[in-house]
């Protein structure tokens, strides 16, 4: 979509097994199918979402990179590093974008180690416990943010 605001959706370590791991948190989509939504979504919505995964840490940090100068805004479900990497957070503090942490389980409700978030104090919002439906509400809260 020429012209039209770029979001880049970034997906972390063992995100790219959806549709395979546990369906009580994750549901049952496959990344794919996860990521074709929430694009369309976007599209309908005037936005180019690019999407991406890696289970390679150095490699999102420099996904995050790159994305400070080719997009307006972040969705970042980084998987488990959500809870320890700061090399993650600092990327993402460099990008100076607003970004919306989404996480498809209720991580608040589950093992203690996963209510502590890295990224959470850099983000405009946190999603979590929605399903993909957070992914469609992230959307929504960048659309904001962006047009403020
Ligand atoms: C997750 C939650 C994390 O705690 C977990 O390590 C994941 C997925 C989520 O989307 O619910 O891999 O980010």
């Amino acid at each position: 979509m020429w012209g039209s605001a770029r979001i880049e959706l970034l997906h972390g370590v063992n995100l790219d097994q959806l549709g395979s791991r546990d369906p009580t948190h994750y549901g049952s989509l496959t990344l794919t199918q996860l990521e074709a939504g929430v694009r369309q979504y976007a599209a309908a919505r005037g936005f180019q979402l690019s999407c991406f995964q890696t289970n390679h840490e150095g490699v999102y940090v420099e996904r995050l990179h790159a994305a400070r100068d080719s997009v307006k805004g972040l969705i970042l479900n980084p998987g488990a590093w959500t809870h320890y990497s700061y090399a993650i957070r600092d990327a993402l503090e460099l990008t100076g974008l607003p970004a919306v942490e989404v996480h498809l389980s209720d991580v608040q409700e589950r093992e203690e180690f996963r209510r502590h978030s890295v990224i959470g104090e850099l983000c405009v919002a946190t999603v979590a416990g929605k399903g993909v439906d957070g992914y469609v509400e992230a959307v929504e809260i960048l659309a904001k943010e962006m047009s403020s």
